[in-house]
């Protein structure tokens, strides 16, 4: 929404546009945009027509859709603009422009609004809608909202931002246009992410903004029920200079990167309102460690971090970006000359941890496997009981949480809403909450009691590799960070901090063997299925290569725990079954041995990841790839790259969009 800074339409789109692409990996089913129609000349008069342009597919879709509309005069230039535009991940009703953002209250598009999230409580809103004679035309729960919003403008209020300071249950970010408000955007969430940039070349009049409370001051006795929110200079955000602020809601930083690095992080029921140039932001009331104001954060991403450069796909890009991002998740707090770690983060909770009953870590897919592949080394250095769980199973089974309990969210996005469910959980239980993110200002980053930002760098693929990685090394360090006055642990320490220190260096070498992977992708790409077997340290490398294999390539793919073979998965392997083992030289070896032995003597032909000098096991395999030799608790590290890259190149053979896989969301905001 800019201010005062003529902008034509096609640039008001082009920003829209750029913004949705930079957003698809959360969703990419169809997307759509709200504009002011009419001619920006009698602007006040045209603002009163919001145009709807929605289309099914990717962002791309939707550009070429705006193209072929031939009656809108593009160079139309606009001095105050407010423009709204979603991109889709179906969860009710399918892929289609009805069921696309921005869902409107009426034919005439009166009130529209996008939306991230679920309202779990849409059907009874719509049955009371419709009841009062509102006709919907798609099957979201969205729609509701935008009727709704009709509903109480109609009926009790004259304030847009007061027609938000309604219940719809569930998850939700909300951004609101209406041509009652022309120029005004009002955003609200609870549950979902939003943000809003700030961009200005002149002097903010603040850096943080308090919060209006309904409750407060006049506003209580004129308007008993819903606030009125007159704005109040001194409780808004505006440029000493008004003449150039513009104002970006997003659900996250990459979308506004570009425009700025300014950004306040809204709250749940938060509801932002830009009017006139000014930014305010109200609550219904106070409650008790409320923060009263919101501040405006310096973000220190950089615009090339979310550029694909000269890398085919994000997830490419980010595959190769492991030597480094490691680096970046380690840096100023490992120390390698007096084998010490630091975590801020952490450090004042450290000790009630050591005393804690025991460690659970929560988390979904990928960020669960990073849980899986460092449950043992955890166990090993804090010589507690560590529980790994499912963040849905987690809650599906009301599982018993004690106040001296610490719960690690594990979660590269720091919104997944089952995670953020079970940390709720967690807290109310009165057990310390632990976040590991890569989001900075990240719903469980902001919710935990403590944390670590693994600091990867945004992550774009939908399918997670370095920060995978990085969650890897987070976990690592907060064990070492546990023993550290252990005198009995302090050789074991000292190997893993070396381990670490040459980390980046095995990554690359492993990073080097892409050729190899690839030729093994092409021998493999026609195939419906892929086992991958390994035990101990490697079971999680399992579990996530075949979730990488599943996720992009849509093959069939199962990890395994070698142990388990002989229980069942035995029965699948054959001489055309593809069998990929994992064989380390570790504390697991020899029972590694005969499961390879038990495959070769089904006919199988494994194909095994190994240590690059065990020649041993290259006698009984099909195919061998070698890796460096690390240090045992990371040497899980070093396994999964071939995975991720072997999951790559398949997806590309066989013809797939690497960063976009069907039916799956980066970020899954919904339960
Ligand atoms: C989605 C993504 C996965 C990710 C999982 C957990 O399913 O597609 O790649 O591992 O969510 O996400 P989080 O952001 O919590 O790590």
């Amino acid at each position: 929404l800019n201010y005062h800074v003529p902008r034509t339409r096609r640039e008001i789109l082009e920003i829209l546009l750029k913004g949705l692409r930079r957003l698809e990996y959360r969703g990419y089913d169809s997307a759509g945009v709200g504009i002011d129609g009419g001619n920006g000349k009698e602007w006040e008069a045209n603002a009163r027509c919001i145009q709807l342009i929605k289309q099914s597919g990717k962002v791309k879709a939707l550009d070429d859709e705006i193209t072929r509309q031939q009656d809108m005069d593009m160079d139309v230039e606009f001095d105050v603009h407010l423009g709204i535009a979603h991109t889709r991940w179906a969860t009710h009703g399918a892929p289609s422009p009805v069921n696309s953002h921005p869902h409107r209250s009426d034919k005439s598009n009166e009130f529209i609004v996008i939306h991230n999230g679920i309202i779990t409580n849409y059907k009874d809103l719509r049955k009371f809608l419709e009841s009062k004679g509102y006709e919907f035309e798609s099957e979201t729960d969205t729609e509701t909202i935008a009727k709704l919003v009709k509903y109480m403008y109609d009926n009790r209020e004259n304030s847009l931002t007061a027609c938000l300071m309604i219940n719809p249950e569930g998850a939700f970010a909300l951004v609101f246009k209406s041509v009652h408000y022309p120029g005004e955007a009002v955003g609200t969430r609870r549950g979902g992410p939003l943000l809003i940039g700030v961009k200005s070349d002149h002097k903010l009049s603040t850096d943080h903004i308090p919060i209006l409370y309904r409750s407060s001051g006049k506003d209580k006795k004129s308007c008993p029920t819903l606030p009125r929110l007159e704005q109040d200079t001194c409780h808004t955000l505006f440029a000493e200079d008004k003449k150039s602020v513009e104002y970006y809601f997003a659900s996250d930083a990459s979308a506004v990167i570009e425009h700025t690095n300014r950004v306040i992080f809204l709250e749940d029921d938060d509801v932002a309102a830009v009017t006139d140039g000014r930014l305010s932001i109200h609550r219904i009331k106070r409650t008790a460690g409320d923060h009263p104001a919101r501040a405006i954060q310096t973000l220190q991403m950089e615009l090339q971090q979310i550029m694909k450069g000269n890398y085919s796909s994000f997830m490419q890009k980010e595959i190769f970006e492991q030597p480094e991002s490691v680096v970046n998740t380690m840096r100023g707090r490992v120390n390698f000359d007096d084998n010490t770690v630091t975590l801020g983060g952490l450090k004042d909770h450290i000790k009630e941890i050591q005393r804690c009953r025991r460690l659970i870590l929560i988390a979904c897919g990928t960020s669960y496997h990073a849980g899986v592949a460092t449950r043992q080394v955890l166990e090993e250095l804090t010589e507690l009981p560590v529980m790994v769980e499912l963040a849905s199973d987690f809650l599906d089974r009301n599982t018993p949480v004690f106040r001296d309990d610490v719960c690690f969210f594990i979660s590269q996005s720091g919104e997944t809403a089952d995670s953020l469910m079970a940390l709720r959980y967690c807290k109310e239980r009165g057990a310390l909450t632990v976040g590991v993110t890569n989001t900075v200002g990240s719903s469980i980053s902001r919710e935990t009691d403590c944390g670590v930002h693994i600091n990867a760098g945004p992550e774009i693929g939908v399918a997670s590799t370095k920060a995978y990685t990085s969650q890897f090394v987070a976990l690592i360090m907060f064990a070492l960070l546990m023993c550290d006055d252990r005198i009995s642990m302090q050789p074991r320490r000292r190997e893993i901090i070396q381990g670490l220190r040459v980390l980046p260096d095995l990554i690359k070498e492993v990073l080097s063997l892409d050729d190899e992977i690839q030729s093994l992708a092409a021998e493999l790409y026609q195939q419906k299925s892929v086992l991958i077997m390994g035990r101990g340290y490697h079971y999680a490398t399992c579990l996530e290569g075949a979730l990488k294999i599943k996720e992009i390539t849509y093959m069939h793919s199962e990890g395994i725990l070698a142990g388990e073979l002989k229980h069942g998965p035995l029965a699948l392997v054959d001489k055309l079954m593809p069998v990929i083992m994992i064989i380390m030289r570790d504390h697991t070896y020899t029972k590694c041995q005969n499961a390879l032995q038990q495959v070769v003597a089904r006919s199988g032909r494994p194909i095994v990841i190994c240590d690059r000098d065990d020649y041993e096991t290259a006698k009984s395999s099909s195919r061998t790839i070698r890796v460096p030799h690390g240090v045992d608790c990371l040497q899980g590290i070093l396994s999964v790259i071939p995975l991720q890259l072997l999951s790559f190149h398949l997806a590309v053979l066989r013809g797939f969009d690497v960063d976009c896989p069907r039916n799956l969301a980066k970020s899954v905001t919904v339960e």
